[in-house]
């Protein structure tokens, strides 16, 4: 897949998820076979005004491509002007125009998801931004702003025309919020209609769903977002599932390095008080679902200090690997009970 001259090894990308895909979670996601990541996304109003916070959140690393920076604003040259900041300090190699954010601090701007009730400006807004950086230009939308305001149609083609190299769409309106499942015949209208690559996204939750939305749709790239969060396997395994082999679940081991991993980049990036405290909640997303995992939870939420998390970490992996080998060491004793129940 090629998002104008920005090529990709694969069409596996990682949703801008705000508050989560930091430096960090990006070079994990990466390490399994995520093809292309989309930062968080930034206000174009505080890079414009050089905000140390904001031009913070775009801090990447030389392993941390390609990556499409995504912004907010409504202002189309505060938006232009924060692309081309973006694109002269070398920040990301794309650029991503937010329309399908629904939260209320950044509908009340006249941002995000409420772009899409003015197509007149998100014309003006693709065409300066366009007119601003050479590097690819991109856009994210939803179905529209309600049931009886649905337009990603319009609002794609509008992009398209004005020059947008690429459109990302998650096919639930901005009223619906996560509610619902997403409608995928909205992506399937969009990619028959554009000749940009279209890239699909909504409620891939399992390596088959992306198999599914590409065969369902004819969509170029995949987005996942939710069900990344605690599985960055989820790439590793789409990318096996769409070539046809089988699904290689993360074992205990390979679990417990990537959290000790993530756990010390997130350290790294924001410094210890914060590190342990933004890694808390990928903690209780790593290990949902595993044994026990509500009663370590609840001790490992108040921990702090890197190397009393990782201990924590350590003993519940050995508790849950003990309890596996346990387990086995039951099942091959019924196993054996029952062929010489059979023979005898
Ligand atoms: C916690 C969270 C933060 C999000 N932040 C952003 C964001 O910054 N920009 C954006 O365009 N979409 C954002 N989204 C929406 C996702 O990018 C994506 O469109 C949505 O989650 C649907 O995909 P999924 O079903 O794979 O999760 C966010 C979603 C969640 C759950």
């Amino acid at each position: 897949m090629k998002i104008a001259a920005l090529a990709l090894s694969n069409n596996l990308i990682l949703a801008p998820l705000a508050g989560i895909s930091d430096l960090p979670f990006r070079t994990i996601v990466r390490r399994f076979g995520c093809g292309l990541c989309y930062s968080e996304m930034v206000s174009a109003d505080g890079i414009v005004r050089g905000q140390k916070k904001t031009l913070d959140i775009l801090r990447s690393g030389s392993g941390d491509r390609p990556l499409i920076a995504q912004v907010f604003g409504s202002d189309p040259g505060v938006l232009a002007a924060a692309a081309q900041i973006i694109e002269e300090r070398g920040l990301a190699d794309a650029v991503d125009i937010n329309m399908g954010c629904p939260v209320k601090p950044v509908i009340r701007r006249g941002a995000g998801a409420a772009l899409m009730r003015e197509p007149g400006r998100v014309r003006l807004i693709v065409r300066e931004a366009r007119g601003s950086i050479r590097i690819p230009l991109t856009v994210k939308i939803r179905s529209g702003w309600s049931p009886k305001e649905k337009n990603a149609l319009e609002i794609a083609r509008i992009a398209e025309e004005e020059g947008a190299d690429a459109v990302a769409v998650h096919p639930r309106t901005a009223s619906q919020g996560f509610g619902g499942r997403s409608d995928w015949s909205v992506i399937a209208e969009v990619k028959a209609a554009l000749r940009i690559p279209v890239i699909g996204n909504g409620d891939v939750e399992a390596p088959e769903d992306a198999s599914a939305l590409l065969a369902q749709t004819g969509c170029d790239g995949i987005m996942i977002g939710r069900a990344a969060l605690g599985n960055p396997w989820i790439f590793r395994n789409a990318l096996r599932h769409l070539a046809g082999e089988g699904i290689e679940r993360a074992n205990l081991e390979e679990k417990r390095r990537i959290i000790a991993e993530h756990l010390e980049m997130s350290v790294g990036r924001y410094g210890e008080l914060t590190g342990v405290k933004n890694f808390r909640k990928h903690l209780f997303w790593y290990t949902k679902g595993l044994r026990g995992s509500a009663v370590f939870r609840k001790g490992a939420g108040t921990i702090t200090g890197t190397d009393n998390v990782l201990a924590e970490i350590s003993a519940y992996f050995d508790m849950l690997a003990a309890g596996a080998a346990e387990e086995k060491k039951q099942l091959d004793f019924l196993e054996n009970l029952n062929i010489s129940f059979n023979q005898s």
